[in-house]
Formats: C-alpha cells, sequence, structure tokens
C-alpha cells in the first residue's frame, strides 16, 4: 500500500524518499540489503567501472571538524564481478541503483549495459568524483563531454539514467540542464566538494591523495542551494545528497526541490538507524503540516 511517504524518481518507485548514498555500504549485496532492511527507500551501489580497480593507497579518508574527507580512488571489483552481489538483492523491495563511472562514453556505456543485465534498477553516473584524473569531475565539469556521455548511456539502456553532478564548477544549473537535455531522467546533486588536510606537526597533506571530497553537515547548506537551483531550471526529479543528518534537513532538501535523498556521512556517523529517524521525522512532519503525501512538499520554499 502507497503511504504518504511513497515518491517516485522517473519509472523508479520508492516507498520512502531515503537512499543509501553511493560509496557508503554499497560494496557487497549483503551490505545493501541490510541497509534496506534498515529502511531505506532504495540503494546506490560503490561505483563500479569496467575493470576492477584498487584505489589509493592509505590514508583514504580523514575526520576534519565538520565532515568527512575521502580520497578512495574509486576502488571496486568491476561491473563483471558484481553479478553475484546484485544476486543477493533480488528478493529485496527496495530498488537498486547501480554507481558507474568510465574514462570515455564508450566505457559508461558498457558498464551501463552490464549493469543492466545483471538487475540494476537505474544507473548513476558518477561524473562528479573530485579526486580520479579523466574521470568524474573532470567530466561533470566539461558540459561537452557530459552531454555525449549522457546521450549514449541513455542510448544504451532501457533503464532509468541519473546524473550525479559535481558542486566544483561556477554554474550547476547549466550543467543539470544539459544533462536533462542529454536524456538524464534524473539529476543527484551533490557529490563531494575537493578539499584537503594538512598535518600542523609535519606539513604533510595528510591524504595519500593529498586532496579528497569533503562531505557531511559542513556542505549542507551547499548541496541545500544547489538543489533549489536545479529545482528551478530542469522538469526532471532532483535527488538531494550532502549532509542529510536528520529529518529536519531531509524536510528541507524536500522543500527545496527534492523528490528524494541520499545520505551517506551520516550513516557512517549514526549507524543504519538513521533511514526510520528521518522517514519517522518526515512523516510525522507531514501530518503535523496537514500534508497528505510528500509529492505536496517538493518545492514548497519556492513559493517565497
Ligand atoms: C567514504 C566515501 C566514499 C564515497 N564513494 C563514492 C562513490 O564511490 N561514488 C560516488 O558517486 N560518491 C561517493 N561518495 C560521495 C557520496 O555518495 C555523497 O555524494 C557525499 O558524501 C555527500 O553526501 P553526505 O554528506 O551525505 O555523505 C563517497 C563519500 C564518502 C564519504
Amino acid at each position: 500500500m502507497e503511504t504518504s511517504l511513497a515518491t517516485q524518481i522517473g519509472d523508479l518507485k520508492l516507498a520512502n524518499p531515503t537512499m543509501l548514498a553511493a560509496g557508503i555500504l554499497g560494496y557487497t549485496g549483503l551490505s545493501m540489503k541490510t541497509v534496506i532492511d534498515a529502511g531505506a527507500g532504495a540503494v546506490v551501489t560503490k561505483t563500479m567501472g569496467l575493470e576492477p580497480r584498487k584505489g589509493y593507497l592509505n590514508p583514504t579518508v580523514v575526520q576534519t571538524d565538520c565532515g568527512l574527507l575521502n580520497a578512495m580512488g574509486l576502488p571496486n571489483p568491476g561491473i563483471h564481478h558484481f553479478k553475484s552481489e546484485m544476486g543477493k538483492l533480488k528478493k529485496t523491495k527496495a530498488p537498486t541503483i547501480v554507481s558507474i563511472y568510465g574514462f570515455s562514453a564508450n566505457e559508461y556505456a558498457q558498464v551501463a549495459r552490464k549493469a543492466q543485465t545483471i538487475g540494476a534498477d537505474a544507473v548513476e553516473l558518477n561524473v562528479s568524483c573530485p579526486h580520479v584524473e579523466k574521470a568524474g569531475a573532470q567530466i561533470g565539469s566539461d558540459p561537452q563531454l557530459l552531454s555525449e556521455i549522457v546521450e549514449v548511456v541513455a542510448d544504451n539502456v532501457t533503464i532509468p539514467v541519473i546524473v550525479k553532478l559535481t558542486p566544483n564548477v561556477t554554474n550547476i544549473t547549466e550543467i543539470a540542464k544539459v544533462s536533462q537535455n542529454a536524456g538524464a531522467d534524473a539529476i543527484t546533486a551533490i557529490n563531494t566538494l575537493k578539499a584537503m588536510a594538512i598535518d600542523t606537526e609535519t606539513g604533510r597533506p595528510i591524504l595519500a591523495n593529498k586532496f579528497g571530497g569533503l562531505s557531511g553537515p559542513a556542505i549542507k547548506p551547499i548541496a541545500l542551494r544547489c538543489v533549489y537551483d536545479i529545482y528551478n531550471a530542469v522538469d526532471i526529479p532532483v535527488i538531494g545528497c550532502g549532509g542529510i543528518s536528520n529529518w529536519q534537513d531531509a524536510v528541507q532538501f524536500i522543500q527545496a526541490g527534492a523528490s528524494a535523498l541520499q545520505i551517506g556521512t551520516a550513516v557512517a556517523f549514526q549507524g543504519l538507524d538513521v533511514f526510520s529517524k528521518i522517514t519517522k521525522g518526515v512523516e510525522k512532519y507531514l501530518k503535523s503540516k496537514g500534508f497528505s503525501n510528500i509529492k505536496e512538499l517538493v518545492g514548497y520554499a519556492h513559493q517565497f
């Protein structure tokens, strides 16, 4: 039965708007099943490529005063080795979105096709990783290349194509429009912000890669503004992501224009209960304000 929390991203139906963000617990079928059992409306896998990739040497994650800084380097087993993990998710009710990357349009298309074959309900194009050369954010800040990649992927799969944007650009709404025009079914905003940490004593950059991506509460106001701006600029659903830690944050992202919400760092800090805490809080809020469903709240802040 559909509740007040049910939402839709293109053809994807979610029982509630919370989703596991890419890269957090999305490495195995079992870990994602645990997240779904804890109440997430959908899960996104770790970003997968065509070939296995080791990622960077440690340290790959640093905790800062206001969030996490990571430069994992997209470690993954390769999409071909992920079939058995996807098999473990077959009987779950929530959709599985496979996050993918590549070094060319053709590579993105190959990974997307394979993701569809092994059972993905949608693909999310990671064109926004701030710390891998010639992939990720370099693509997401080049409108022409991005357009080519989104178009080729959309031509190669029948499942929804979600494009995850980087905030490390001058004008994120232009990039969102380019994605929509090239055939994207939804936008995820945002990935991490390029950042760094230095050890005071030694003067050395802490991450082995020197630079990484900042996530968590520090980026929430930036992510909220990006969702607000993108909602105004496109007609496809927006998935909010960046620093969402409690139901109040979730409500604010929906008011800014998000139809669903991805949660990453808060899972690391609060554990899996964060999904049910957020959905219960949003449900109570809807009831207390007299909304019959979440769709009535999407973009509410734009009337002012
Ligand atoms: C440890 C770690 C690994 C991540 N790996 C990925 C990844 O593989 N692909 C991706 O698109 N985003 C990745 N992200 C970014 C998150 O999906 C999310 O966009 C970002 O952390 C902001 O949301 P948050 O503040 O809720 O964590 C990663 C983030 C963290 C902290």
